[in-house]
This record gives C-alpha cells, sequence and structure tokens, in this order.
C-alpha cells in the first residue's frame, strides 16, 4: 500500500503519518549502511517490512533504483527511501580537500564546485550528502583537519554556507540538487592531543563564540540536516546532548531540520559510558531528538519498548518522524523517487575539471620566493626535472574522502609538464623516494644525479592521502620520512630547487626552508593537480592561496592560532629569550618573563592569513568612512590597495577586528571581513567593507549575545598581521 502522495504538503505528510504504525514510524528513523554489498537479502527484507527509512553508500543508481522499488511497491507505507553518501569535496571529479578550498578565500569557487559535486552524485542515485564538516580546527595532529575549513569561525561559516547554497541550490527538490548536512555538532575540531574520538573539554563561552558559530550560520543558510559528533562535548557525548540539540539548534536556533546521528554513536553513548545499555542509549538520543539513528539498531530495537513503557512520549516519535517525512519531501522524493535513467550530469565532465582546475589553481599558498625565482619563464629553460613521491600519484593528490573519485581522470604534475612543455623542453622524472615515508637510497641517489644535469627541479613532497582524514592522526606533522633530506641533497647540486608540498594538513616544513629556493604549499588539490602547478610554475596565474590555519615551527606551539586571548604577560620581542642564551647556573627567576616557550618564541612559522603572491601590494588610505553602530547602524570603512607588482594578480584583503575591553576577555584579533580581488599589475582599487553590530556580538559573560559599548581596533591587510590601523568607539 502507497502511502506516498504525489503532492506532498505538510498536511499530506500528516496523513501519511497518521496512518502509519509504530513499527512504520520507527523504521523511518533508522539508516542501513549499504557498502560492500550488505545491500543483500537481509536489507531488502527489512526494506520490504518497512525497517529501513535511509540507506547510506549504495551509489549505483540501478541498484538504488530496485531498492527503491521494494520500497515504494512493497513495504507497507510505500515511503521512498533517500540514499546518502559522503560526497565532501567532489563525487567522481575531485575538488581540494575542504581544508584547501578554504586556503582560496574563494567562496564563489566552493559554491561552484558543490554545486557540480551534487550533479555527479545526484546521477548516481544519491540525494542526501554528509557535507559541509564546519568543525572549527585548531590542531594540525587531528587528521580531520582536513576535512573542515580551518581554525576561523568566520571561513568556516562562510564555506560551509557557500556549500550548503551548491549542494541544494535554488530549489532543493530540483534535479541535480541534494540534501546537505553541516556536521559535527558540535566542538570536535577540539579533540584532546589532536587524536580523533577523543574527548573536547570546550568551555562554554569558546563553544558558544568559536565552534557554535559556523552552524548558526549553516541554519540561517537553510541545511537540511545536521549531523551529531562522535566526541563528547564537556562530559557530554554530542548524541545525547539534549542542551544542545533541542536547547539551542532547535529552540534557540529555530532549526526545523533533520538531525542525524553519526556512524554507530547512539550505541557509542554506552562506549562513553553516558547509558548502560543499548535500551538507555536509544532513550537519551531519542529525548535528544536524534531523527536518524545512523547505521546501530537501538532505536530498531528499543524505541517500541521505550514508547509502550511510557518513556518515550509517540508525539516525540511523532516529530522525529515528520524529520525524515519533511526531508524526503523537501528533496523531492515524493514527486521522483527514482533517480531519471536519462539523467544527465546536467553538467559536462569538462565543466567540472575546468572548476576544479581554477580551485586548485587558487588554493596553492606560496610561502617563499626568494629573489622573485618564480614565476620560470619557459624560454630560458631546456630542461625541467621533477622528483618526489608525490610528483605522480593519481589517487594520493585527490586526498582524503574520495570514495567515489575517479583517478582516471587525474592530471598528475607528471603529465601537465610532460603535456605543456612538448619538445621546448626535456622533462625528466625520477620518483626519488618511492613513498613520502621512505628513507633516501638508490633511488634518491639517481634522482639527485639527473636534478644535477638540468637546469631546475621541481620536488613535489608532503603526505599521501592517507596520512590524514578521520582517524589518521599524527603526533608529530613534520615531513614524513627522508623528504627533507632528499630535498637537501637536491638543493646540493647548487640547482634551483622549488617544493611543492601536497599535504592533508599543515606540517612543520621549517627545516626544509634552507633548501628551498620557493615552497608552495597546498592541500590535496584534487583531480587537476598538474595543471594548477603548471599554471602557477610558468606564471599563467599568480598563487593567490592565504593560509586558512597558522603554521607552526613545531608541535609543541600547538594548539597555535591566531585569534588567541592576550593573558596578563604578553609576550612581544623585547620581552622573550632563547634556550640558547640561558647560561650555565643561572638562577631561578620568573621576573619580567612573558607567554612564550624558551625554545620557540611565541610566534608561528607562518600566520593565518598569509600567502605571497607574484605581485606585491601595498595598503593605504585606510579611512572609517562612518560609524553608526551606536545608532543600529553600519561601519564603513575604505581601504586602497594597490598592486605595484609586474603581473596582474589576486589579493585577499583581510579585514581584523579588536574589542578591547570585554565582560570576558576577547581575542586580540578575530576576521570580520574579507574580499578577494583581482589587481592588475600598477593599478590601484579602492575596497570597501560594511559591518553591522551583528559582526560585533558575542556570548558574553551575562550568557546572552550582545553588542557590549567601548573601543575597538581594526586592521586591514593581506594576513593576520596586518598592521594598517584605525580605531572606532561603540557608544552603547
Ligand atoms: C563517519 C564520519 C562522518 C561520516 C559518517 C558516514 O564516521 O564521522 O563524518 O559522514 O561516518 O560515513
Amino acid at each position: 500500500m502507497s502511502l506516498a502522495l504525489a503532492k506532498n504538503t505538510e498536511e499530506d505528510l500528516w496523513t501519511i503519518l497518521e496512518q502509519m504504525s509504530l513499527r512504520d514510524k520507527i523504521g523511518q528513523l533508522r539508516q542501513v549502511d549499504g557498502s560492500g554489498g550488505r545491500a543483500d537479502q537481509s536489507l531488502l527484507g527489512a526494506i520490504r517490512e518497512g525497517r529501513v527509512g535511509s540507506v547510506i553508500n549504495v551509489v549505483d543508481p540501478v541498484l538504488v533504483n530496485e531498492l527503491q522499488q521494494i520500497a515504494l511497491e512493497e513495504s507497507p507505507c510505500g515511503i521512498p527511501l533517500v540514499f546518502a553518501r559522503d560526497v565532501i569535496h567532489g563525487f567522481k571529479t575531485i575538488f581540494p580537500i575542504p581544508l584547501g578550498q578554504a586556503a582560496t578565500w574563494n567562496t564563489d569557487l566552493a559554491k561552484e564546485a558543490a554545486r557540480l559535486a551534487a550533479s555527479e552524485a545526484y546521477a548516481a542515485g544519491i540525494r542526501w550528502t554528509f557535507a559541509p564538516m564546519i568543525d572549527v580546527s585548531r590542531d594540525p595532529r587531528w587528521g580531520r583537519i582536513a576535512e573542515s575549513f580551518g581554525e576561523d569561525p568566520l571561513l568556516n561559516a562562510v564555506f560551509g554556507r557557500a556549500m550548503i547554497e551548491g549542494f541544494q541550490g535554488e530549489d532543493l527538490a530540483a534535479l541535480g540538487s541534494i540534501a546537505a548536512c553541516a556536521k559535527h555538532f558540535v566542538g570536535y575540531g577540539d579533540s584532546e592531543s589532536g587524536i580523533d574520538y577523543s574527548s573536547t573539554n570546550v568551555s562554554e563561552f569558546e563553544l558558544r563564540n568559536v565552534h557554535l558559530e559556523p552552524f548558526r550560520e549553516a541554519v540561517a543558510a537553510g541545511v537540511a540536516s545536521v549531523m551529531s559528533s562522535l566526541s563528547d562535548v564537556d562530559g557530554i557525548p554530542a548524541t545525547a546532548h539534549r542542551e544542545l540539540i533541542r536547547g539551542v539548534l532547535r529552540d534557540e536556533w529555530g532549526f526545523a531540520g533533520l538531525v542525524v546521528s553519526d556512524w554507530d554513536s547512539v550505541k557509542q553513548l554506552t562506549v562513553h559510558g553516558i547509558t548502560a545499555d543499548d535500551r538507555e542509549a536509544a532513550y537519551q538520543a531519542a529525548e535528544a531528538r536524534i531523527d536518524i539513528e545512523m547505521t546501530s539498531d537501538a532505536y530498531e530495537n528499543h524505541l517500541e519498548d521505550l514508547v509502550s513503557a511510557g518513556e518515550i512520549g509517540v508525539d516525540t516519535i511523532d516529530a522525529m518522524v515528520m524529520s525524515v517525512l519533511t526531508l524526503k519531501k523537501n528533496i523531492g522524493l515524493f514527486d521522483v523517487p527514482y533517480t531519471p535513467k536519462d539523467y544527465k550530469l546536467g553538467v559536462s565532465e569538462s565543466a567540472a575539471t575546468d572548476c576544479a582546475h581554477r580551485q586548485a589553481s587558487e588554493s596553492f599558498v606560496l610561502l617563499k620566493n626568494d629573489n622573485a625565482v618564480l614565476p620560470i619563464d619557459r624560454k630560458e629553460i631546456d630542461s625541467i626535472c621533477l622528483v618526489g613521491p608525490m610528483a605522480d600519484q593519481p589517487q594520493e593528490q585527490l586526498g582524503t574522502w574520495v570514495f567515489d573519485g575517479d583517478s582516471g581522470l587525474s592530471v598528475t604534475p607528471l603529465k601537465a609538464f610532460q603535456d605543456t612543455l612538448h619538445k621546448d623542453c626535456e622533462v625528466v622524472f625520477e620518483r626519488g623516494l618511492e613513498t613520502t615515508r621512505s628513507s633516501c637510497g638508490e633511488l634518491a641517489e639517481v634522482a639527485v644525479e639527473k636534478a644535477s644535469c638540468c637546469d631546475v627541479v621541481l620536488a613535489i613532497i608532503g603526505e599521501e592521502a592517507i596520512l590524514s582524514g578521520e582517524a589518521h592522526c599524527r603526533a608529530n606533522i613534520n615531513l614524513p620520512g627522508d623528504q627533507v633530506e632528499f630535498v637537501r641533497r637536491l638543493k646540493a647540486t647548487g640547482k634551483t630547487v622549488i617544493v611543492i608540498i601536497l599535504s592533508g594538513r599543515p606540517l612543520t616544513i621549517g627545516n626544509i626552508l634552507p633548501h628551498a629556493d620557493a615552497v608552495l604549499f597546498a592541500l590535496h588539490p584534487g583531480t587537476m593537480t598538474g595543471p594548477a602547478i603548471c599554471d602557477l610554475i610558468f606564471g599563467h596565474t599568480s598563487p593567490s592561496g592565504k593560509l586558512p590555519f597558522t603554521l607552526p615551527k613545531s608541535v609543541g606551539q600547538i594548539p597555535i592560532y591566531y585569534s588567541k586571548k592576550n593573558g596578563g604577560r604578553p609576550a612581544t620581542h623585547d620581552s622573550i629569550m632563547s634556550i640558547d642564551d640561558i647560561p650555565a647556573g643561572a638562577e631561578q627567576t620568573s621576573f619580567g618573563m612573558t607567554a612564550f616557550h624558551l625554545d620557540d618564541g611565541f610566534e608561528p612559522l607562518f600566520p593565518f592569513g598569509f600567502g605571497l603572491s607574484y605581485a606585491n601590494f601595498e595598503y593605504s588610505d585606510l579611512t572609517i568612512l562612518s560609524n553608526e553602530l551606536t545608532q543600529g547602524g553600519k561601519l564603513k570603512v575604505s581601504v586602497r590597495v594597490g598592486n605595484i607588482g609586474l603581473k596582474d594578480a589576486y589579493e585577499v584583503v583581510q579585514l581584523y577586528v579588536r574589542d578591547r575591553v570585554g565582560s570576558i576577555t576577547r581575542p586580540v584579533r578575530e576576521l570580520k571581513a574579507f574580499e578577494k580581488i583581482l589587481i592588475p599589475a600598477g593599478q590601484v582599487r579602492d575596497v570597501r567593507f560594511s559591518l553591522s553590530r551583528a559582526d560585533f556580538s558575542f556570548y558574553r559573560r551575562c550568557r546572552e549575545y550582545g553588542v557590549e559599548p567601548g573601543a575597538f581596533d581594526l586592521w586591514v591587510g593581506g594576513s593576520s598581521l596586518a598592521d594598517l590601523h584605525v580605531a572606532f568607539e561603540i557608544d552603547a
């Protein structure tokens, strides 16, 4: 009997609900894993009995339609299944990992990429993705920093919005649109020691003013779903966190979408030790309004009993089921339950690879460029030597979370240089190291020998994809293996050495800088890594990436991030000393000491927002045009940026603010706005920003959001070290 109605309005859904048994309702609250051949008879049976609402990890459109037909025609209520997949940074065509997308500071590109990914996924039968991941991540040891948009709440917020808009499109029910899912609610990026699945001891103020902000923006952007994190939040696992899910997400913010647990995270409440068994886990998750249980079966096994015992109200179950039915309605499943066989990707493959190329090019951050060694003039070289374990790795360059990525589409650096240079320049390739973790051996010797005979050397190194991502965390974040020694030997040939680092996380790379004339840093740039590198090396494109994180000197500096608190004894250049300067027999003293490490000082290797260009930008004329914040209006700011270089180039103009005095201590700087703008060589552009009171609102000591009057500092520049400054007041 199919209750699915062609016209589906709110009341239609209630009509469906009223005709459902309790078992039918509980079936909608269950997501089953269909990967690895689990789309077997037991799954078919469960669908037929109406005990499945969603399937994850089936990406064969034919199988999707077969399972859907069983649901529609053979299950008690005929309610369509929603098929889900982790489409994180592409489906077949792979875009830079989200951390790399953040490095572009170009949200338009992120939205375009998500739209293209949605279209490719839709063609495979997917209607729901578990992205964007918007966990503010300040610990590069944590493997999942790769999936985030870095250390800053604003960057995570605006890129999260861009991806949501890309995935969900103008019309969530249209062909090619898929439901997005903001994850992992909340604070997961603060995993202790940078170890995945560990505790997050986040203070209430930090939770409110840092980690919740991107999710607030995602809700405002209309995200269809939210996923609870695997971690506990200050002692309460997110999947049982009624105060955060019901209290903040739903009641305070008005989120009316669906909340899905993470993989087995309902069942894991007992592992956390917040529940004694599955029955209690089902109770706590349902009470928190986790609408769908991903892959575990606590709801399936215990919700009926909990309702019969009066511990869970039918109204709670109905609200959960309505969330599921509403999601299905909103993505058009009641009207178009099958993946249309004639559905084209809606976009050509070239459109996807073109976007991947542009986004990869913009994701590279130029950290060093001694004597303007880059860009290289092709006419001036007869040979180029490509070496390194990442120079020809079509799969590794895709990065983490690429279940469906087609490495056959990958253009590696080696391929790109061979295609680009043809006959007018010899391309020599030697891997030099088998993997990024290898030691220098015969391969390295051969590579160094070959390099010594070429005009310029490109060393393409970093981390393989598997060294970051979920559950892949590192206690040391150095370049693995003998890569530094390998580059040292290359430099010892006396040749120009350009180092290109492809990794899934920030790395401590200070020890390679002395051996590199130039360093380009990228976060696994995806399918079009090779053409992007070619563009940058030969100057078709000027590097425009900026770090979405702080690059530490050593792992011992972590956590280190730009928007830190000042403390009572902040370090300054003249207040620190080096461990090497401490004489033997030094007496114990702390007088005059400040906040720094004896061995690494207080500054990072490279700051948040940093990135060089082939152009040079000059900032001037920072002016407050008007300040009507006190009256509830805007603060309008203007700054002039000049490109005094010889090449047209993009600059990311960044605006930071400091609230000098607050009812709680405030960060020394906070990114409040940015604009990526193309400035032709020799020209200037005036950039204007407009900030509202909301930009200065925070969760205060009184446990309410609001703006506190007082004095503020404002800086604008090309990184978080921006020093062009004005001050202003908010009077009330
Ligand atoms: C994983 C991840 C989550 C992902 C889910 C489904 O454990 O934590 O981000 O969406 O399971 O694959």
